[in-house]
């Protein structure tokens, strides 16, 4: 991976709540979804200038295809669709995309307009966009493990490997969930055991570049430990312990 985004801050997304908002506005679930799409475009435009090199959004879960088939339906399409007329924006903007997850279960032209995005934007260098669709951790930690070959592979970094395939990311920093929920609903388990969570009612549709600076405020302020002490916990003088 680029040197330079490996640097900057991997935020990962759990972009949920598009049905509750057309819900509440009597609209179908699909409206719901179209316009969560503007949203993406948002935190897209807005990641490089905060300080985020790689950003990973969760925009269909393998366990998604349980939804009624009008929705899937909706939501290959709107994935689809996004593809094709973003990715020239995208190239200009510098953003490299890049599907994580099965493709073999997707529609077989939206597999096709996933291979052109990536292709397309392959040399961007201002931010590693990555699209979690039809994906699910435990099945892409479970594949990893079958691929490992030996000891080398399993170890934290040869097995990170092994999950990202050619291209190595950092951990996730930041984890967002929008609309209230406080789950990770299988997604990137192993990439997120020292991320720090951010929790908003906020409603995906209505979520903008605003809320992402206020998550990365808040994510600043926190003191990261990593299972070890802050700087200032170190310097105090130790307390007799009898
Ligand atoms: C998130 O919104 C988008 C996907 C899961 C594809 P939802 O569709 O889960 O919206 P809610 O949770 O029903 O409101
Ligand atoms: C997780 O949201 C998947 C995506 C946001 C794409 P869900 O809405 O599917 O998750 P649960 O069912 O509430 O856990
Ligand atoms: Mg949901």
């Amino acid at each position: 991976m680029q040197s330079s985004l490996q640097s900057k801050l991997h935020v990962a997304i759990i972009m949920d709540g598009n049905g509750r908002w057309a819900t509440q506005r009597r609209l179908p679930r699909k409206i719901g979804h179209r316009i969560g799409v503007e949203a993406v475009r948002r935190v897209v435009e807005a990641a490089p200038k905060l300080g985020i090199g790689t950003l990973t959004l969760y925009a269909f879960s393998a366990d998604n295809w349980r939804r009624p088939e009008a929705e899937v339906t909706a939501l290959m399409g709107l994935l689809r669709r996004y593809m094709r007329t973003e990715t020239a924006r995208l190239v200009r903007a510098g953003v490299r995309l890049t599907a994580v997850g099965r493709r073999d279960r997707l529609p077989e032209d939206l597999a096709a307009s996933i291979e052109w995005a990536e292709t397309a934007s392959l040399q961007g260098q201002a931010l590693n966009l990555r699209i979690a669709l039809d994906y699910s951790s435990r099945d892409a930690i479970l594949q990893a493990a079958a691929m490992a070959r030996g000891p080398e592979d399993l170890t934290r970094e040869g097995f990170s490997r092994l999950l990202n395939g050619e291209q190595d990311y950092r951990d996730v920093d930041l984890l967002i969930r929008t609309s209230g929920e406080q789950r990770l609903s299988d997604f990137l388990l192993w990439e997120c055991a020292y991320s720090e969570l951010h929790f908003t009612d906020r409603l995906w549709p209505d979520f903008g570049a605003e809320d992402l600076e206020t998550a990365l405020e808040e994510f600043h302020g926190r003191d990261r430990r990593f299972g070890g002490l802050v700087e200032s916990e170190e310097r105090a003088p130790a307390v007799a312990v009898s």
